[in-house]
C-alpha cells in the first residue's frame, strides 16, 4: 500500500474526472446529487470527505479540521463525469428510470444530467444474464476492446481538459467466478485479451484499460475485477492504487455495525438470518443465482472475520448465517432488510434481536462514491499504489494481499482510514491510551 508519513503530495490543481462503468441507479444517484449540491440545493449527507472532521492531537487541544480542509481533496466544482452503459439513457433518463431522485432533485439539472450520454458498453451476456443491452461496443477481440476503452478515455481527458481522473465500477454484478489461469500474471492476461479468453470479464477489461491509462480504479461490486494476480500486478507496476469490493451500505453496514458490539460484551451468537426485498434493476440481475453467488460471498464474510470463532469457541462456534435477496418489483430501489438475530447471555440464555431496516439503497451508495473518487485522487497524488486497504471502510469485502485477513469492523475500519489521513499528514496517530490526560 505504500503510505509516507508527511508525504509529499500533489495538490488538486485542475479538473478531476471520474469515470462510471455503470450509469444506473447508483452512479445517476450520484452525479445529480454532486450537481444538487454544488449548486447549494442539498446536503452532501452520508460523505465523510464533505461533512466528516478528523481529530489531531490531544481531547483538549481542541483541533477537529474538516477531512477536506485536513488533505488535499479535489472540490465538487472540479468534477467532470464520464461513463459506459449497455443502454444508451442519458443520466438524467437513467434518473428517471430509477426513480430514486424525485423532480425536486432532477428538474433543476435536468440539463446538466443529460450532457453525461455513456459510450458503448464493453458487455457480454455471459457475464450478466438477465440484461439485454443494445449499447455495446464491437471488436476483433478482447485487446480491441481495451483498446477502445482506452480511446474514450483519452478522449473523454482532452475534449474536458482534465487533469487527472478515477474510476468507480457501478455496473451490475457479474456472475461468481474464481480466479483461473489467465488472472495468474499479467503476461498471460493479456495473452488472454488477444485470445479472448472466456474468464476475463468485461469488468476487468475495462480495470486493464483504466490502469493503462493512469486511472486509479475502485470496484462497488461484488465481483473479482481487480482482485487477482494480474490486475495487482499491473496496479504495481503503473504506480495505480485499487480497491474495492461491494459498497457497504444496508443490510451489512448495520452487520458490522453491530457485530463488533455484541463481540466487544462477548454475547454469544446462534444464528443470523437476513433477508432482504428489493426491485430495482439490480434486484433483477441478483435474481439470477450466478450473480447471487457473488453478492452472497461477499456478505457471508463479514461476521465470520469479525467474530472469530476460533478464538471464541463458546461464542461463536457453529452460528448459523443465512443471506437471501428476493427480487420484488413494487418496491423499487427502496429495499427492506430484514435481520433475525439469535443471541445468548449469561450461562447461555438466549435473546433476540429484529432489525428492519427501511433503506434506500442509491441514496445510501452514491456519497461512498463520491468519496472513493476523491479519496482514490487522493492516494494517487500522494505516491500510494497498489491495494488501499485504508478504504475497507466503505466495502462488504474489502481487498487485502493473500493470507491477510479483511478488517471488518467499521470503527476499526474508520480508524485505520483517519490514521491514514494523520500519518500522510505527519500527525500523531490516536491510539486512545490517554494517558497523556493523567500525567
Ligand atoms: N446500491 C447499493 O446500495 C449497492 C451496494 C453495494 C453494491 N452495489 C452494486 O453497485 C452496482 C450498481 O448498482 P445499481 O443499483 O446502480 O444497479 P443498476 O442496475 O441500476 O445499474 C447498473 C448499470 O450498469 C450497467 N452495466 C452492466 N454491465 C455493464 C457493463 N459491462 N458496462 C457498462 N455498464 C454496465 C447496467 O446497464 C445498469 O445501467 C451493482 O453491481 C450493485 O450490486 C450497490
Amino acid at each position: 500500500m505504500s503510505i509516507r508519513r508527511l508525504a509529499d503530495i500533489r495538490p488538486a490543481r485542475g479538473k478531476l474526472g471520474v469515470l462510471l462503468p455503470g450509469v444506473g441507479a447508483v452512479a445517476s444517484t450520484f452525479v445529480a446529487g454532486v450537481m444538487n449540491i454544488r449548486r447549494g440545493l442539498a446536503k452532501p449527507i452520508g460523505s465523510l470527505t464533505q461533512l466528516g472532521t478528523i481529530r489531531l492531537g490531544k481531547r483538549t487541544d481542541n483541533r477537529s479540521p474538516m477531512v477536506k480542509d485536513f488533505v488535499p481533496l479535489a472540490g465538487l466544482d472540479d468534477l467532470v463525469f464520464g461513463g459506459w452503459d449497455l443502454f444508451p439513457d442519458n443520466a438524467y433518463e437513467a434518473a428517471k428510470h430509477a426513480g430514486v431522485l424525485s423532480s425536486e432533485h432532477l428538474d433543476p439539472i435536468k440539463d446538466e444530467l443529460s450532457l453525461l450520454q455513456p459510450w458503448p458498453a464493453v458487455f457480454e451476456q455471459s457475464w450478466v444474464k438477465k440484461l439485454h443491452g443494445t449499447h455495446v461496443k464491437t471488436g476483433k477481440n478482447k485487446a480491441d476492446l481495451a483498446e477502445q476503452v482506452g480511446d474514450d478515455i483519452a478522449r473523454f481527458k482532452k475534449d474536458n481538459a482534465l487533469d487527472r481522473l478515477v474510476a468507480v465500477w457501478c455496473g451490475s454484478t457479474e456472475i461468481y467466478r474464481k480466479p483461473s489461469a489467465v488472472h495468474a500474471t499479467l503476461a498471460s492476461f493479456e495473452r488472454g485479451l488477444i485470445d479472448n479468453d472466456p474468464e476475463i470479464s468485461p469488468s476487468q477489461i475495462y480495470a486493464y484499460a483504466c490502469l493503462k491509462a493512469g486511472v486509479p480504479y475502485a470496484n462497488g461490486a461484488p465481483n473479482l475485477t481487480v482482485d487477482v494476480p494480474a490486475l495487482l500486478e499491473l496496479a504495481e507496476k503503473n504506480g495505480m492504487p485499487i480497491c474495492g469490493k461491494d459498497f457497504k451500505t444496508g443490510q451489512t453496514l448495520m452487520k458490522t455495525i453491530l457485530a463488533p458490539g455484541f463481540k466487544a460484551r462477548l454475547l454469544g451468537l446462534e444464528g443470523w438470518y437476513s433477508t432482504n426485498i428489493l426491485g430495482n434493476r439490480d434486484g433483477e440481475v441478483l435474481d439470477d443465482p450466478e450473480a447471487f453467488k457473488s453478492k452472497e460471498v461477499s456478505k457471508l464474510g463479514v461476521l465470520e472475520h469479525i467474530l472469530q470463532p476460533h478464538l471464541y469457541p463458546d461464542l461463536y462456534q457453529g452460528f448459523h448465517h443465512v443471506v437471501r435477496i428476493n427480487y420484488y418489483p413494487p418496491r423499487g430501489d427502496n429495499k427492506e432488510g430484514w435481520d433475525n438475530i439469535d443471541i445468548k447471555g449469561w450461562l447461555g440464555y438466549p435473546m433476540q434481536i429484529k432489525v428492519d431496516f427501511l433503506c434506500r439503497d442509491s441514496i445510501l451508495a452514491a456519497p461512498l462514491v463520491l468519496d472513493l473518487a476523491l479519496f482514490m485522487d487522493l492516494a494517487q497524488r500522494s505516491g500510494m499504489k497498489g491495494i488501499q486497504e485504508w478504504l475497507s471502510f466503505y466495502f462488504k469485502s474489502p481487498m487485502t494481499p493473500e493470507g491477510l485477513y479483511p478488517e471488518h469492523d467499521l470503527f476499526i475500519q474508520l480508524m485505520k482510514l483517519k490514521n491514514t489521513l494523520r500519518y500522510l499528514r505527519g500527525e500523531e496517530l490516536i491510539t486512545h491510551l490517554g494517558a497523556e490526560y493523567y500525567d
